[in-house]
C-alpha cells in the first residue's frame, strides 16, 4: 500500500487542520508507505504573492513535521522540487478530456462567473493532481469529500492512458479511509461553520502558534449554551456549539464522544472549558515549541525538504521514463 497526499501551503495552521487532516496523516505513517507534499505548484493557479508563497511552504512543512510527520518514515517534499510532477502533468493533460475537467465542481466553484478570466492552471489543476498521484503509482489517496471527484478523475485518466497506449503503467488510486477518523472542527464562535483561517475573527480558531494563555482565553470565550453536558451524544445534535467543544475534547485526547460525556455529564461549561483548555494546551504546546525550533533554523528544514525531494524524484523517475516510452518520446535523445 502506498499513500500519496498533498496539502496546499496556506500557512498559519489551526486546530481544525491539525485534528482534521494532519493527525490522520501522522497515524497513516504506521499503516502504509507515505509520501506527503506541499502542493506549491497548485498555489500558482490563483493570484500569488511570491514572498508569501515561499514563507507558507516553509511554515507548512515545519508544521507537518512538528505535528509528527516523521521524515524518516515518510517522504516529505514540495512538489515544485520534483520536476517530474509538471512533466507528467503535461502528458496526462493530453489524455484528459476538456469535458471531464469542465465537470469538476471545484473548478466551477472557484471560477464562478469568471471562467474566461480564470487561469488555464486553475482549469487544468486536477490533471496536475492526477500526476501527483499516478507518478508514484500510489494505491490510496486520503482526502476529504471535496477531493473525491479529483480522485475519480485520476482513475479515469489512469485507465484511459493504460488503454490508449496498451500498457499496464498507471494504478487507478482508491480513496483511503484509514488513519482513524478525521474530526470536523467548527468555529469557536459558530458551531455550524468550519474552523477556518479565512474567518475574520481570530477568536474563532486556535492557531498552532497561539500561546497557552491565548488558547485558554479563546476557549473560555467560546460560544456555548447554558445547559449542562448530557450523558447521551444524540442530545448534542441540537446544540452545535456544545457538540463542537465535546468533539474537540474527544479528538484532542483521542477518546470517543461517549467516553468524554461519561466523564462530564451533568457538568456545565464552567467546569468543562478549563479541562478542554488544558487538553488543547497539552497537545499544542510541544508542537509550538518544535515549530519555533524550525523557525530559528530554516536551513535544517530546507535540508529535510531537499532530502525528501531526492527520494521522491528517485521513485518518480521510472514511472516517468515508462510514460515517455509509452507515448513515443525519448528522454535520452536530448539529454
Ligand atoms: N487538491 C488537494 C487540496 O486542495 C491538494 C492536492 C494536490 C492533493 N495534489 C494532491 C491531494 C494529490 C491528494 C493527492 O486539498
Amino acid at each position: 500500500m502506498r499513500v500519496v497526499s498533498g496539502i496546499q501551503p496556506t500557512g498559519d495552521l489551526h486546530l481544525g487542520n491539525l485534528l482534521g487532516a494532519i493527525l490522520r496523516w501522522v497515524r497513516m505513517q504506521d499503516e502504509a508507505e507515505c509520501l506527503y507534499f506541499l502542493a506549491d505548484l497548485h498555489a500558482l493557479t490563483v493570484d500569488v504573492d511570491p514572498v508569501q508563497l515561499r514563507a507558507s511552504v516553509r511554515e507548512m512543512a515545519a508544521a507537518l513535521i512538528a505535528s509528527g510527520i516523521d521524515p524518516k518514515k515518510s517522504i516529505v517534499f514540495a512538489h515544485s522540487a520534483v520536476p517530474a510532477h509538471a512533466e507528467l502533468a503535461w502528458i496526462l493533460g493530453c489524455t484528459a478530456r476538456m469535458g471531464w475537467l469542465n465537470r469538476m465542481t471545484q473548478w466551477k466553484d472557484k471560477a464562478g462567473k469568471n471562467r474566461e478570466g480564470s487561469s488555464l492552471g486553475l482549469f487544468a489543476y486536477p490533471v496536475l493532481q492526477a500526476a501527483d498521484i499516478l507518478l508514484y503509482r500510489a494505491t490510496h489517496v486520503p482526502v476529504g469529500d471535496d477531493q473525491k471527484q479529483h480522485i475519480e478523475l485520476s482513475r479515469d485518466i489512469a485507465i484511459k492512458f493504460n488503454t490508449d497506449f496498451d500498457v499496464d503503467l498507471f494504478v487507478p488510486p482508491e480513496p483511503y479511509i484509514g488513519g482513524g477518523s478525521a474530526a470536523r472542527i467548527m468555529s469557536l464562535r459558530d458551531g455550524n461553520a468550519k474552523m477556518s483561517k479565512s474567518d475574520p475573527s481570530d477568536m474563532s480558531r486556535i492557531n498552532l502558534t497561539d500561546n497557552d494563555e491565548l488558547i485558554t482565553q479563546k476557549i473560555r470565550k467560546a460560544k456555548t449554551d447554558a445547559e449542562p453536558l448530557p450523558d447521551d451524544s444524540t442530545l448534542l445534535d441540537s446544540r452545535p456549539e456544545a457538540r463542537n467543544l465535546v468533539g474537540i475534547y474527544a479528538a484532542v485526547t483521542d477518546e470517543s464522544v461517549e467516553q468524554v460525556l461519561t466523564r462530564f455529564a451533568g457538568q456545565g461549561f464552567g467546569a468543562f472549558k478549563p479541562a478542554l483548555a488544558d487538553a488543547v494546551v497539552a497537545l499544542v504546546a510541544p508542537l509550538r515549541t518544535r515549530l519555533e525550533e524550525f523557525r530559528r533554523d530554516p536551513a535544517m528544514l530546507d535540508k529535510l525538504l531537499a532530502d525528501g525531494a531526492g527520494k521522491a524524484a528517485a521513485l518518480a523517475a521510472p514511472t516517468l521514463a515508462r510514460t515517455y516510452d509509452a507515448v513515443g518520446l525519448s528522454r535520452s535523445r536530448n539529454a
